[in-house]
């Protein structure tokens, strides 16, 4: 039966190009989820676009003498062309303040803020922040810089001396930026002083019983990596936040308050709004409404799946949640419920995420170096547009799903990508493509030959195929992809060791009806091999897909182990599927920047 799926992937800040580690984060294990679904059948819309609001892309604006508007437009189309040249198809990339989308993103950020002001979950607060006196202006977030005033684990000082407003790069814990020692203003290089100012400040306590509920109902089968760090802020208890700024670039704060003029919402309390109003934006060309979002968002048959970086699980598991349910349920009405969830049944309420799934980080190892953290600002980093210059996307694909970084963090080795590039895509996968082409063709004249003639081994090797569709969705469905494609790479070898066995080079001469029935065996094997491999390798599967002439119909999941007919035409013999890679291209080519 077939299901709804509304898939997002967390929005990148548009200051900056793409690298390897956004794509093994948030983007290919969620275009790989939807390619699945589509091939399965289900209904999906795809979601994703860029974060353009807020401090870092006012400072970057800044830093490259441009203005926000030019800045973020500029890196929007960059990042939509580098995912559309690794195939992650979003069916809409939209931008939080790209023109064509402000109108939508800002009317549906500020019903939200309305909405959830009207319920009464903001506490409105005039406190203390730094303020440069020579700019004449707050200092929000990473607008202010300084030495880090937190612990590390063993108990000594972090003492990291560019400390962020926010957040330390270095210890990782967020930031008041008014403990910071030594704060200097990164406008003027000046140091600030405290003034005060208003905001709205989001009573996210209130939620802490109903999310933990909702947490317990819904996560059982989420990565640990999400369920531990949820679980541990929900028990140390979830500080109320500032969700208003004094900034210009953003979404103005919709009160008809005199506090709130000039001051715009937070951006992570806009960003997220940005996967609805993309929604609705796509909702508009498709069926000429936007309104027809909520089909997919206040529609309790529809699941919500988040992909996203270990950086924003608070933000996806759980402000984002208290977000959501602080449209529907007045403080009133939260603080009644106590502890407990009830997901709305009927529809017209914001549903909750189905699932987050985050994966840890991604560091890189160059030749003969330790493994270190992708850096942009060190330039310690694979960039994507640089990457598709020299080579195609699906060995980036294979080797980023091969070694995701699904429960800790894994490394990107120019040698190991290589060297899995020539030894598994080449030498496993297809070798095992090519290596009954020239029999099936001089032999058999490209058409599937009899199976009149199989015995054991070739009925083990199907058995073993026909298996296989059902349990690479398991691992899909449970978020494990690394698994899934590790399993279908098992295939492979174990469809090598059969060709190795049965050898039809040789028993062509001596055996036709055996060798008639291994290339049969080999056929159907790749037919159902390359149906499950579009996910993860889609340009390969294509062109499997036509050196088997099959039709685009017929490539899909529950065909998977249908068999082509004995004397079905075959199309050519496919393009070459992988280039052989030398380490040189790498530490001689474009890359490493
Ligand atoms: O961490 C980031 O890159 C953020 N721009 C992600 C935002 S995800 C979503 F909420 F929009
Ligand atoms: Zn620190």
């Amino acid at each position: 039966m077939s299901r709804r799926f509304l898939v997002t992937s967390a929005l990148p800040y548009s200051n900056g190009r793409l690298h390897v580690g956004h794509v093994a984060g948030a983007y290919l294990p969620a275009d790989i989820f939807v390619r699945y679904l589509r091939s399965r059948g289900d209904e999906v819309r795809f979601i994703c676009g860029s974060d353009d609001n807020g401090v870092a892309i006012e400072i970057s604006a800044q830093k490259e003498n441009t203005t926000p508007a030019e800045l973020s437009a500029r890196y929007n189309r960059q990042q939509a062309a580098d995912f559309e040249g690794l195939g992650i198809h979003f069916d809409i990339y939209g931008g939080t303040h790209q023109p064509e989308f402000t109108e939508l993103h800002n009317r549906l950020s500020q019903e939200f803020f309305r909405t959830i002001h009207d319920n009464g979950h903001f506490v409105k607060r005039t406190t203390e922040q730094l303020y440069d006196v020579k700019a004449g202006r707050f200092l929000p977030d990473r607008y202010v810089t300084g030495t880090c005033y937190h612990k590390l684990p063993d108990g000594t000082p972090c003492g990291h001396p560019q400390a962020l407003g926010d957040q330390c790069e270095h210890c990782g814990n967020s930031i008041d930026p008014l403990k910071l020692i030594n704060p200097v203003s990164i406008v003027t290089n000046t140091t600030p002083e405290k003034r005060q100012t208003t905001h709205w400040f989001l009573q996210l306590g209130r939620f802490q019983g109903v999310l933990a509920d909702w947490f317990s109902l819904v996560s059982l089968d989420w990565r640990p990596i999400v369920t531990n760090f949820a679980l541990g802020s929900i028990r140390q208890g979830l500080p109320e936040r500032a969700m208003t700024r004094d900034l210009t670039w953003g979404v103005p704060v919709p009160l008809d308050d005199p506090d709130a003029k000039g001051k715009v919402l937070y951006v992570w309390f806009d960003a997220p709004i940005g996967y609805v109003s993309f929604t609705a934006a796509l909702c508009q060309q498709l069926d000429g409404d936007w309104q027809r979002y909520k089909d997919w968002w206040q529609d309790p048959d529809c699941q919500i799946v988040h992909f996203i970086g270990e950086d924003n699980i608070v933000f996806h598991a759980l402000i984002w949640p208290a977000m959501l349910l602080g449209t529907q349920f007045t403080a009133k009405e939260i603080d009644a419920r106590g502890s407990n969830y009830t997901k709305p049944k009927e529809k017209g309420f914001f549903q909750l995420p189905s699932n987050v799934v985050a994966n840890a980080f991604l560091n890189i190892r160059f030749p003969g170096k330790e493994e270190e953290k992708i850096s942009k600002s060190r330039g310690t980093a694979v960039w994507i547009e640089d990457y598709l210059k020299s080579f195609d996307p699906d060995p980036l694909r294979y080797y980023l799903t091969i070694n995701a970084p699904e429960s800790q963090r894994t490394a990107w080795s120019f040698d190991e990508f290589v060297e899995r590039n020539n030894s598994e895509l080449i030498a496993t996968l297809g070798n095992f493509v090519n290596r009954w082409q020239k029999i099936v063709t001089d032999d058999f004249g490209r058409k599937v030959p009899p199976f009149d003639r199989a015995e054991d081994l070739e009925k083990q090797l199907l058995a073993m195929i026909d298996a296989l569709p059902q349990e690479v969705a398991d691992d899909i469905e449970a978020t494990r992809y690394k698994a899934a494609l590790g399993r279908i790479m098992e295939a492979f070898r174990e469809c090598n060791r059969y060709i190795d066995t049965r050898a039809p080079w040789t028993s062509r001469k001596t055996d036709a009806g055996l060798c008639a029935a291994t290339i049969h065996a080999c056929i159907q094997a790749v037919r159902t091999l390359g149906v499950l491999l579009e996910p993860f390798l889609p340009f390969a599967s294509e062109k499997i897909r036509q050196s088997l002439g099959v039709s685009g119909d017929e490539w899909k999941w529950p065909q998977a182990t249908k068999r082509l007919a004995v004397g079905h035409a075959l199309g050519p013999v496919p393009e070459v599927l992988f280039r052989k890679l030398d380490p040189k291209e790498f530490t001689e080519g474009p890359n490493p920047s």
